[in-house]
């Protein structure tokens, strides 16, 4: 009687679409009557992944403003979402990880006695502002939903102590992995775009490629200013490359192009859709970033992160030393940087810890095996 069941995946930002993607599929080929809805949180960000997995959605929101707030931002994925809710009869929501569109779309749900099933799951630093407010969005949809979906066993030992039932949580690893698989098989076919004939126009990739990301909000301001210096410093060497695909918020956009335009060997580029990222990922030898996805994919490249943020729910990646988490400290970041680029690429190679690409499909196996 499951299979009569409405489901709507609700996705808003590139790393849930990225995320969810390999769930939504699977869900698709299960007989459950699947829908997918996105805020559009992220325009631009988002429809690169969309047009990628050839992900049509039933429902777009379209709620992205420049610089948006995140209290407008939230009532307004709240009056979106509950006319779907509404129409459609919903009987079960999946949202995905730590954003806005994850956290309010739970708590609609929730009002509307929809069940919920948190994907990435547990995550955890309990630390209110950090990240902010991805910390607080994790702990409030976890609070909100009825199934958990962890991505290891800290985030399923987080849930038990927080009291969840053991009967609701699966650990299945992170579907980051599962996402990965299907890009790696396109990319291993001779996957090549007009991006990387262009990069490889502009880019000596015989030197050591250093690949950068940022955007977290604790990072605004000073942060960004000292990793930016740290950058500045480091492409001092004439034997490296760094590639910054900047993100779109206006608070990256700023101080990124402010500090680093005009540097010989640093590239800064429009934000990469998402295979073309795995592209210059494995060709990295160094990956400087703020992401948590990217923390969670540069494993499987043997490619190290060194993470600018104080505290990481990452930190699987870490104990098995394909991280390193170094702040914002421009000296940290430098010395840490000089120290890797000094040694060969193969610096690290160990097995994935956040996954081994089965995850979507215990989640619908999940829900499968049991009445829900
Ligand atoms: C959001 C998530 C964060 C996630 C990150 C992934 C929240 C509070 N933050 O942060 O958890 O790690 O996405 O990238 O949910 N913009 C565009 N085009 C886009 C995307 C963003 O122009 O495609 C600009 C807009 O001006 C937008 C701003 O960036 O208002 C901020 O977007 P928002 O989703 O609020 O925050 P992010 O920093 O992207
Ligand atoms: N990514 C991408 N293009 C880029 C930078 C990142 O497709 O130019 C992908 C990356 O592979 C990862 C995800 O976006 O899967 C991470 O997104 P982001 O860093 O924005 O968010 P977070 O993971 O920190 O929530």
């Amino acid at each position: 009687m499951n299979e009569n069941k409405n489901v709507l995946i609700c996705i808003g930002t590139r790393p849930e679409a990225i995320k969810m993607a390999p769930v939504y599929f699977e869900f698709l080929k299960s007989g459950y009557n699947t829908k997918l809805c996105v805020t559009a949180q992220h325009r631009d960000l988002l429809d690169q992944v969309l047009h990628f997995f050839k992900m049509t959605p039933d429902f777009d929101l379209d709620l992205m403003t420049p610089n948006q707030t995140l209290n407008m931002l939230s009532s307004r994925i709240l009056e979106g979402i509950d006319n779907i809710f509404i129409e459609q009869k919903i009987d079960l929501v999946l949202v995905h990880g730590d954003t806005t569109t994850s956290s309010v779309i739970a708590l609609a749900a929730f009002n509307r006695k929809i069940k919920v099933a948190h994907v990435e799951a547990g995550l955890r630093t309990y630390n209110k502002q950090s990240p902010f407010p991805e910390e607080m969005n994790r702990q409030l949809t976890g609070r909100l939903a009825d199934f958990h979906f962890a991505p290891g066993e800290t985030a399923n030992q987080n849930l038990k102590k927080e009291g969840v039932l053991v009967n609701n949580i699966l650990v299945t690893g992170n579907t980051v992995i599962d996402a990965l698989k299907i890009t790696s098989t396109i990319l291993d076919e001779g996957f090549n775009n007009t991006i990387i004939q262009n990069l490889n126009e502009k880019i000596d990739f015989n030197k050591k490629i250093v690949l950068v990301t940022g955007h977290r909000r604790e990072n605004f301001g000073e942060g960004f200013e000292s990793i930016c210096n740290a950058l500045v410093e480091i492409s001092k060497d004439s034997d490296v490359e760094l590639v910054f695909p900047v993100h779109l918020n206006p608070n990256v956009q700023e101080v990124v192009y402010k500090r680093l335009s005009n540097l010989p060997n640093v590239h800064l580029i429009a934000p990469l859709d998402y295979p073309t990222f795995i592209w210059i990922m494995k060709k990295s030898h160094l990956i400087i970033s703020d992401s948590g996805g990217v923390q969670e994919e540069a494993p499987t490249f043997g490619v190290p992160v060194l993470v600018t943020r104080t505290v990481t729910e990452r930190q699987e990646g870490i104990t098995a030393g394909c991280s390193f988490l170094v702040g914002t400290n421009k000296i940290v970041i430098v010395t840490k940087a000089k120290e890797i680029l000094s040694k060969s690429k193969d610096y690290n190679k160990t097995i994935n810890p956040y996954g081994d690409g089965n995850a979507s499909k215990k989640i619908v196996d999940f829900f499968k095996s049991r009445t829900w």
